[in-house]
């Protein structure tokens, strides 16, 4: 039987994207999901096409940079079905720049999703997770969690973040039957380019190296590893072999994305 078969799944980021490919692939194997994002429209359209394939989807419009929103939103789901079986935090945005190309209220909305989006919306479940001693966390990071690039500063430090809060979280949970799983990309052809206009053209050249997935990749590979129980899924699988080497041969790899980085042109 499927892994997520009568499951409650909730899906931060779940009307575009990654998030939104998680889950069609969760409803297509029986789960019940929830979506979390801001844009009604796009949340309303992403679950009347699960429902039309035969799933089962509800959804609060919610800005999960707003403690008050995701306490209203994480109120409703449990009223309705409890805390999540599965909890997917997919939802991020921000633009790759140079430090200073950044103002305060772009770098502030940066650090708000996805690192502080998470962090609320898993530490409102969390007491009713640990209630119940059972539940599977993911998330969901860039390869920029392991090394960094020139000209996506506050981008790169907030997947770092992203990381931190995912290996602090698992230590916490250690004791308990609670899952954790990482979820690592390297470039995923979303419409995240288009939500985050000047970032596509700063992509490292050695990215080329790596295979662009389709989102319904990124997201079977996530849900395999989700059903494994895997601490890391990291897809494709050359991307598995550049975080070896970022481990093993850091300044190596440091050189590669300065040599291969975006270069600012001189003022
Ligand atoms: N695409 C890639 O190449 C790639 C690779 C590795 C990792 N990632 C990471 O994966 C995450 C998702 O990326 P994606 O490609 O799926 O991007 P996407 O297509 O732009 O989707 C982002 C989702 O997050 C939601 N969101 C953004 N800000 C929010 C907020 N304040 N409150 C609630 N929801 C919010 C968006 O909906 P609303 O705008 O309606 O709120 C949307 O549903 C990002 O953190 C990204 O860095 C992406």
């Amino acid at each position: 039987m499927s892994h997520f078969k009568d499951k409650n799944v909730l899906i931060t980021g779940g009307s575009s994207g990654i998030g939104k490919a998680c889950a069609q692939l969760c409803a297509a194997k029986g789960a019940r999901v929830f979506l979390l994002a801001r844009d009604e429209a796009k949340l309303e359209l992403a679950s009347s096409q699960l429902e039309q394939s035969g799933g089962s989807a509800a959804y609060f419009a919610t800005d999960l940079t707003r403690p008050g929103q995701v306490a209203r939103a994480v109120d409703q789901v449990l009223r309705k079905s409890g805390a999540p079986d599965i909890l997917i935090n997919s939802a991020g945005a921000g633009a790759w720049r140079y430090l200073d190309q950044t103002s305060p209220t772009q770098a502030l909305e940066m650090v708000s999703a996805p690192y502080l989006a998470a962090l609320y919306v898993t530490r409102a479940f969390l007491g009713p997770m640990l209630k119940r001693d059972q539940g599977h966390i993911v998330n969901l990071t860039s390869a920029a969690a392991f090394m960094a690039w020139p000209g996506a500063t506050a981008y790169i430090a907030t997947r770092w973040a992203m990381r931190g809060l995912h290996e602090a979280l698992t230590l916490d949970l250690a004791a308990s039957s609670i899952r954790t799983t990482l979820g690592v990309f390297a470039k995923v052809q979303s419409a995240y380019w288009r939500h985050n206009p000047g970032s596509e053209e700063r992509v490292p050249a050695a990215q080329a190296m790596i295979r662009t997935l389709a989102p319904l990749e990124a997201a079977d590979a996530l849900l395999k590893g989700i059903a494994q129980k895997k601490e890391l899924v990291a897809a494709p699988f050359r991307l598995r072999m550049i975080l070896w080497q970022a481990r093993i041969f850091p300044s190596l790899t440091r050189r590669i994305m300065l040599n291969t980085g975006h270069r600012r042109q001189a003022a």
